[in-house]
């Protein structure tokens, strides 16, 4: 699907009227390099419509019909150790992170590194809504409607050069702005990394909104990489730097806990992690007091096999885990 496609899906085909509405402003906005300020999105949430797909859509993984997890759950119910561990802690925080100016540090195994604002990493580039599974390590899953770009499109205005085998990603670490970092829980900064392949897969996405707004500061704004296929960790959020380099990268949780969290970390059901089963997954999609629905199988490569499994191919992902 072409970028100018995208700007041209019909209402129809959107999420719904009022998360259009939303999201074309933020489109607008993007547009025209200015982040929004997060209080002019105050748009009431309105119950998930049915998403209509294409077929296209449905074999690029881009977009699913299933239920959408809502709002309240997508921006309350959060991993961001930075804000707390427990799931609320996110969305309780203070409002500290400063969004505006953001840059981000571009290095390593390039051609053009640099040093750039959200807004010039971004320039010229569209945004596309993707309708995505998130599946945690944890064992529930959520079905999120998000804004972005391709991390792709991105990538390659930076030239990696054929050194380039993987690409390292960081998130913010600044004590005063995240009263999580006080808690040595993680050795911070949080750190992930794809391999270059990877990372250039068309499912692979740079985020910057959900339900048509803004990425609020929970689910880890201005901009945060969404890997649909690989357990929620690998999806690093409000990141900062982004390194080009030969060698696999140090990430987070791997550093942690090398047994229980691989560098790799595919949504993978055969797998178990050593203290739980990966067999099911509890979606959040719940209506009204209720926040999971039933258990679910969980799908290898969380349903995007179809799509990444020649990423794969020939690898023992027992092994790679
Ligand atoms: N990124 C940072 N910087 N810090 C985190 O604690 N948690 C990860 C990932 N990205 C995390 C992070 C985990 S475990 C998951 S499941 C997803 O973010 C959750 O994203 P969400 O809160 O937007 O659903």
């Amino acid at each position: 699907m072409s970028l100018r496609n995208v700007l041209a899906i019909p209402s129809s085909a959107v999420t719904d009227e009022t998360v259009y509405r939303g999201r074309r402003r933020l489109l607008g906005a993007l547009a025209t390099s200015t982040l929004l300020p997060l209080a002019g999105c105050a748009d009431a949430e309105v119950p998930p419509s049915k998403t209509v797909v294409t077929p296209e859509q449905a074999k690029s993984g881009f977009r699913t019909d299933e239920a959408l997890t809502r709002l309240e759950d997508v921006t309350g119910y959060n991993n961001f150790y930075e804000f707390g561990t427990d799931k609320a802690d996110p969305a309780r925080a203070k409002k500290t992170l400063r969004t505006s100016p953001w840059n981000i540090a571009v290095s390593g195994e390039c051609a053009k590194p640099g040093n750039l604002s959200f807004e010039d990493l971004l320039k010229g580039l569209a945004p596309e809504e993707r309708i995505y599974r998130l599946r945690c390590v944890e064992g529930w899953s959520m079905v999120i409607p998000w804004l972005g770009v391709p991390l792709a499109d991105v990538l390659r205005r930076f030239e990696p050069t054929s050194k380039a085998k993987y690409v390292a990603f960081t998130t913010l670490a600044d004590p005063a702005q995240m009263p999580g970092l006080r808690f040595r829980s993680i050795d911070w900064p949080y750190r992930e990394g794809l391999r270059i392949d990877e990372a250039m897969h068309p499912l692979a996405f740079l985020a910057t909104g959900l339900y048509g707004k803004p990425l609020p500061q929970q689910n880890g704004a201005p901009l945060r990489l969404v890997v649909p296929w690989k357990y929620g960790f690998k999806s690093i959020k409000s990141i900062v730097e982004i390194r080009f380099t030969e060698k696999q990268p140090k990430t987070a949780w791997h550093q942690l806990q090398p047994k229980e969290y691989g560098f790799y970390s595919n949504v993978n059901p055969e797998v178990d992690h050593p203290r739980w089963s990966q067999k099911t997954e509890r979606r959040i999609a719940g209506t009204g007091n209720r926040l999971f629905a039933d258990r679910i199988p969980t799908q290898k490569f969380n349903g995007y096999g179809e799509q990444v499994a020649g990423l794969y191919a020939g690898m023992d992902l027992e092994k790679w885990y």
